[in-house]
């Protein structure tokens, strides 16, 4: 579970990586377990579509957030997946050291006869950012896409394309059809890999989901993304929308206070901490180890 030097280098070339295997099986069989509470039946739904029942799409247990099934996730693999202290590692690295937060961790599901999942090309900033992601490292936002299931050709891969196919200076539009940018097509990298793997993308970086093709084929993971916590222009969710889940306490409950802190929560030492909101807090969350926060208070 690393992702390597030439994982960078190749990412700082091309804006993308793809790190094989990042998830060990244990971690895979773990992870697919927990898909299946999130989502029943999509697990064996998306291993085998043309036989398995047919679960409901985007259930309607998740009307924020665009109706997707988002963290914090029933269970601990995925949400331990969300902050996997990698991710939270590369994206500061690629931030050159900005202090990051998770700004989202989406379930994707998709599975033959459900629905056309060709995209065009585009940047994931039109729904990242208010504003516009320059070229400059302190700003940037890392996207990683894991994968449960095996990704062939006729599942739906991801196809990516290399910065070197888009110099430009300012990458408007977001979007490009075939027809208009060819090049980005003929130059698309598809991502088959096996089960467990991650792609690292950027918000400078065209990519796009493909079609499913045939009959019987299936593509589950998820989407995280970190944004430098100082840019309150990005993210692509707020988390407070779903802070009065049960998941939600449950988390923020047995987290670490670095996974806290990697989703916005105050840390300690910051001076939003006084006897009240240690109070306020604490009872909000009685399950939650106030230690930490209670003994930094006054010590920056
Ligand atoms: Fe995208």
């Amino acid at each position: 579970m690393k992702i390597t030097a030439e994982h960078e280098a190749h990412y700082r070339e091309h804006g993308y990586a793809i790190v094989e295997r990042f998830c060990d099986p244990d971690v895979i069989k773990a992870a697919l377990a927990n898909f299946d509470e999130v989502v029943p039946g999509w697990v064996d739904f998306a291993a085998d579509p043309g036989s398995a029942p047919r679960p409901e799409y985007y259930g309607k247990p998740f009307p924020d957030q665009r109706g997707i099934p988002h963290f914090p996730y029933k269970g601990d693999v995925l949400n331990d997946l969300t902050f996997h202290p990698e991710l939270r590692r590369f994206a500061t690295l690629m931030g050159e050291g900005e202090e990051m937060y998770c700004e989202q961790s989406h379930l994707t599901y998709k599975a033959s006869g459900q629905a056309n999942f060709e995209q065009a090309h585009h940047l994931d900033y039109s729904n990242h950012t208010l504003a516009y992601p320059p070229n400059v490292p302190k700003y940037w936002q890392t996207a990683y896409l894991y994968y449960f299931t095996d990704v062939t050709l006729e599942s739906g891969p991801t196809a990516v394309c290399s910065w070197k196919h888009y110099p430009e200076r300012i990458l408007v539009p977001s979007h490009w059809t075939k027809e208009d940018r060819p090049e980005l097509y003929d130059n698309e990298v598809k991502v088959t890999v096996p089960a467990g793997s991650l792609l690292i993308y950027s918000m400078r970086t065209f990519h796009r989901g493909t079609a499913i093709l045939g009959e019987n084929h299936g593509r589950l993971g998820m989407f995280v993304t970190y944004a430098p916590k100082a840019c309150r222009w990005a993210g692509i969710v707020g988390w407070p929308v779903s802070a009065g889940k049960r998941e939600f306490r449950a988390w923020i409950e047995r987290a670490s206070v670095e996974e806290r802190t990697s989703i916005g929560f105050p840390e300690p030492g910051h001076d939003y901490w006084t006897d009240e909101t240690l109070d306020g807090v604490g009872g909000r969350f009685p399950g939650m180890d106030m230690g930490p926060y209670r003994e930094a208070v006054g010590k920056d």
